[in-house]
């Protein structure tokens, strides 16, 4: 019978999920069970390997460096012994600031993939849309974020339940948070969005346009949403936004739900802002700030591209494969984004489990390259 947990973890994989200029985040699946003795640099890190999804994050390394990576233990593919990772160059500057942001948390919901199969076998104590949210917001706090945005579908369906869920969970960060809405939370026949306050939390939700002026980069939220729709929409509010950017004193980070199609006509699912709307969008953005960082949720999948100066990015989802948090440093010259796997084993296990999702597919598709995840950005002049 399907579902979770699976009987076998499937191939042996060693995977660079993250490089940032001070930090590399390794991940494995599919080992044998014993030690595992990871090098980097020179330096050894013992760990575990149960067979199942794991992860290291090893800091403290040089940026703008080659960095030898060496791993050993039972089962590990031989062409990923030894291998070597390069370092970006931080933006120029100090760091002035760190937030993090989490998408598609997706609170209720039960099941994943396209026949709706993949499920939680037998009587779960806490299903894993909150196990897998909950992780990634902690070890985005561990890293040392100062805010969370969250940038929407938090809730599955929009019940008052699934709002109290979140308001809970968003508490537990323990710093301010902003959210905008997704297309979950806006869904016909169901409430439109919660409180624009949640009561526990703090937490604000945008359902317009709203802005923070954070140390290095003025934060821009947008509701993208079309009650009663999946796709996006950001024509009414381009000129606020511009707005917004042109007045702000230094770089501009934009955060919604909808990402920007490049065609008209959505070519996967799920629809985002038509490509015509989404293109006249970003170049508005660009004329009036070229410091400027968009990024969005709903493909619950990683990328990273440009549109003019302005970096336009998506990110996963904390729920499904490969199950991420972002952390965006602020630096004086520039900011740095970076994806990580969220590591505890509770919400591991079940992203991991993911990843054979639409026959093997969705685990190739949602993880993007290391340069769709990475990127450390100098801010034009
Ligand atoms: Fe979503
Ligand atoms: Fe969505």
């Amino acid at each position: 019978m399907p579902g979770f947990p699976p009987r076998s973890w499937g191939r042996a994989r060693v995977e660079t999920f993250t490089v940032e200029p001070t930090a590399v985040q390794l991940t494995w699946v599919g080992l044998g069970r014993g030690p595992l003795a990871i090098s980097v640099g020179g330096e050894r890190h013992m760990v575990d390997s149960d067979g199942g999804p794991g992860g290291l994050v090893v800091g403290g390394l040089s940026p703008a460096a080659a960095h030898r990576i060496h791993v050993d233990g039972p089962g590990i593919p031989d062409r990923r012994r030894s291998f070597t990772v390069r370092t970006p160059a931080p933006p120029p500057g100090p760091e002035l600031f760190r937030f993090a942001t989490v998408s598609d948390v997706h609170l209720g919901a039960d099941h994943f993939g396209l026949t709706k199969r993949m499920r939680e076998r037998g009587q779960v104590a806490e299903p894993h849309p909150e196990r897998c949210g909950q992780a990634a917001i902690a070890e985005a706090m561990g890293w040392g974020a100062e805010m969370l945005v969250v940038k929407g579908d938090l809730v599955d369906a929009g019940s008052a339940e699934q709002w109290d869920d979140a308001d809970r969970l968003l508490a537990t960060a323990g710093v301010p948070v902003s959210m905008v809405p997704g297309n979950h939370e806006v869904r016909r026949d169901r409430p439109t969005a919660g409180p624009l306050l949640l009561p526990l939390s703090g937490a604000e939700i945008t359902m317009g346009v709203r802005c923070h002026d954070l140390p290095g980069l003025r934060l821009v939220t947008v509701n993208s949403t079309v009650d009663g729709h999946g796709h996006g929409a950001v024509r009414h509010i381009a000129d606020e936004v511009a707005t917004l950017a042109a007045e702000a004193d230094g770089p501009v980070f934009v955060a919604m739900h909808h990402y920007a199609q490049r065609f008209e006509v959505p070519w996967f699912w799920p629809p985002g802002i038509p490509g015509r709307e989404a293109r006249q969008f970003l170049s508005t953005v660009a004329r009036a700030n070229p410091r400027a960082l968009v990024t969005s949720g709903h493909t619950h999948r990683n990328r990273i591209r440009r549109h003019g100066p302005v970096v336009v990015t998506e990110v996963g989802s904390t729920k499904d494969f490969p199950g991420v948090w972002a952390g965006y440093v602020v630096h004086e010259g520039g900011i740095v984004q970076t994806v990580r796997r969220t590591l505890a084993p509770e919400a591991m296990r079940w992203t991991e489990y993911t990843r054979r999702a639409v026959g093997g597919i969705w685990g190739r598709w949602s993880i993007g390259s290391l340069d769709d995840r990475c990127i450390s950005h100098t801010w034009p002049r």
